[in-house]
C-alpha cells in the first residue's frame, strides 16, 4: 500500500502525540488495515510505518538486514541537511552498526549489567527517599512530573555519570532542548525548534569537552571517566565519538524514565483498586512497573534501513528503504496484549512490552530504568495514606521521546 496517507501525521507531527486517544485510534486503524504503510510526505524521505508487535519485534532483532546508521530518528530532511551543513553529525550507539557498535557498546556495558545496577541500590534508595520527603514537604500537593519524576531520574543517572548536582539543571535544560524542541513550553524566546536544537547541541559539546578534559587529567570512579578515557579497538575513542557518547548517556537516561514514571503513575492512579493492591502487596510492583513502561512507551520510534528487500505482512519493501518502528503502537497490539487499551498493573505478560526495543540495540539502561521505578513506587505508597490526580495532566508535544510532562497530584501522608 503506497500513499501520502494523512494517518502518517501521527508519526511526524509532535502535537499528535499530545492527544493520546486520537493517536491510538489511528494506530489501531493502521494495525488492522495497513500494518506496513508507506508514508510519502513533502519534506520527508519516505518511510514505511510498521505498527504491529510481531513486525517491530522481527525488525528489531534482525540487525544485519535492518541497519541503524545516520538519521535513526524521524525529522524533516531540511533539519538534517541544516545540521550537516553546520557540522553537526550525531554519532552515538544508536547511529552505529555491526562491530563498530559492539566495540563502542562494550565500553559502558559493564556499568549497566544487572549486577552493577544492583550494587547501586542503596544510592538509588537514598535518592528515592529524598524525593518522597520532598513531596511531603511540598504539603502533599505537587506536579509529580516536574517536582519528583524529572529530578529523581536525573539525579540517579547523573550520580553514576559523575555530573555534580549543581550542574543538573543544565543537563535538564539540554535534554529538554534535545528531545522536547518541538514543544512550545521548551522553546521559550527562541523562534524555532531547529535553533533550540542547534543551541542545545553546541552547549552540550562545550560542557562535555571540558568534562572529558577534566576526567582525562583527573580520573575518578565514575562513568564519565570510563567514557573520557575509553579505548575502542585498542585506540582511544576520538573526540567526536566521546562527546556523542556523553550526550547519549546523559540524555537517554532520564527523560525516558521520568516519562515512564509520571505517565505510569497517572494510569495507575486512575485505578485506585490497583493502587490498593500494590500497597497491600509490594511484590506486585515489578509487574506494575513493566505495565507502566508498556503503557507509556516513552520512546516513540526508531528508524531502520533495509540492506536487502524484505517482506512484512505480505508487502515487499525494497533494499535501501527505511522503516519506522512504532513502539507505542506495538505495545497496544491486541494480537499480543489482551485488552491493550486498559492499564492493568496485574497484566500477566506485561514483561513482553517492547518499549526498550530489541536485538543488538536493546536499551542499555533498561535495568536502571526498571530499578528506578521499582525503588521509588513502594516508598511512595508506604509513605502516603491517599494519593490521587488533582487536575488535568498535560502531555509533551514530541514525536521522539515524550509523555506526561505535568501531573498534578494530591496526597495525604501517613
Ligand atoms: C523507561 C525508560 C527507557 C526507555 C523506554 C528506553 C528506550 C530505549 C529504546 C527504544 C532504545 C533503542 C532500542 C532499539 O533500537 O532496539 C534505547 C536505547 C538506548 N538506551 Fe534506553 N530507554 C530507557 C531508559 C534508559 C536509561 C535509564 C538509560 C541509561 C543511560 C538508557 C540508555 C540507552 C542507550 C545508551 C541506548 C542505545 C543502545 C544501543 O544503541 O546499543 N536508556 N532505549
Amino acid at each position: 500500500m503506497t500513499s501520502s496517507d494523512p494517518r502518517g501525521q501521527i508519526f511526524m507531527n509532535p502535537a499528535a502525540y499530545a492527544d493520546q486517544e486520537h493517536w491510538h485510534a489511528v494506530a489501531k486503524d493502521l494495525r488492522d488495515n495497513a500494518p506496513v504503510l508507506k508514508i510519502e510526505e513533502e519534506g520527508y524521505t519516505p518511510f514505511w510505518a510498521v505498527t504491529r508487535y510481531e513486525d517491530v519485534f522481527y525488525v528489531s532483532r534482525n540487525n544485519d538486514k535492518f541497519l541503524n546508521t545516520r538519521n535513526s530518528v524521524l525529522g524533516p530532511d531540511a533539519q538534517f541537511e541544516f545540521l550537516g551543513s553546520i557540522g553537526i553529525e550525531p554519532k552515538t550507539l544508536i547511529h552505529m552498526d555491526g562491530e563498530e557498535h559492539t566495540d563502542h557498546r562494550n565500553l559502558a556495558n559493564a556499568w549497566f549489567r544487572p549486577r552493577a545496577v544492583a550494587q547501586r541500590q542503596e544510592a538509588i534508595e537514598q535518592i528515592a527517599v529524598e524525593y518522597v520527603e520532598k513531596f511531603r514537604e511540598l504539603g502533599g500537593t505537587c506536579d509529580f512530573a516536574q517536582d519528583i519524576a524529572v529530578p529523581y531520574t536525573l539525579r540517579v543517572i547523573m550520580s553514576i555519570f559523575g555530573v555534580p548536582e549543581e550542574d543538573e539543571p543544565t543537563m535538564l535544560k539540554l535534554t529538554q532542548g534535545m528531545f522536547g524542541a518541538a514543544d512550545p513550553e521548551y522553546l521559550g524566546d527562541l523562534s524555532d525548534p531547529i535553533t533550540l536544537l542547534t543551541d542545545t547541541i553546541q552547549q552540550f559539546d562545550d560542557y562535555f569537552a571540558s568534562l572529558a578534559e577534566d576526567r582525562r587529567s583527573h580520573p575518578t570512579d565514575d562513568l564519565a571517566t570510563v567514557i573520557a578515557n575509553g579505548q575502542v579497538g585498542g585506540c582511544p575513542m576520538d573526540n567526536h565519538a566521546t562527546l556523542w557518547y556523553f550526550t547519549i548517556v546523559a540524555t537517554a537516561g532520564h527523560d525516558t524514565t521520568s516519562f515512564a514514571l509520571s505517565g505510569g503513575l497517572e494510569a495507575l492512579l486512575r485505578r485506585p483498586e490497583q493502587v490498593a493492591a500494590l500497597k497491600a502487596d509490594p511484590s506486585l510492583i515489578n509487574n506494575a512497573v513493566d505495565e507502566m513502561i508498556r503503557w507509556t512507551s516513552p520512546v516513540r520510534h526508531f528508524l531502520r534501513y533495509l540492506t536487502e528487500p524484505a517482506t512484512l505482512q505480505g508487502i515487499e519493501i525494497p533494499a535501501g528503504d527505511r522503516i519506522l518502528l512504532s513502539y507505542p503502537s506495538a505495545n497496544r497490539d491486541e494480537r499480543m496484549f489482551d485488552d491493550p487499551m486498559t492499564f492493568d498493573a496485574l497484566r500477566p505478560n506485561a514483561n513482553r512490552m517492547i518499549s526498550f526495543g530489541g536485538g543488538e540495540h536493546f536499551c542499555l539502561g533498561s535495568t536502571f530504568a526498571r530499578r528506578e521505578l521499582r525503588t521509588i513506587l513502594p516508598k511512595l505508597f508506604a509513605a502516603v495514606d491517599t494519593i490521587e490526580i488533582d487536575g488535568q495532566p498535560e502531555w509533551a508535544q514530541a514525536n521522539f521521546v515524550g509523555g506526561v510532562k505535568h501531573l498534578p497530584v494530591a496526597a495525604t501522608f501517613a
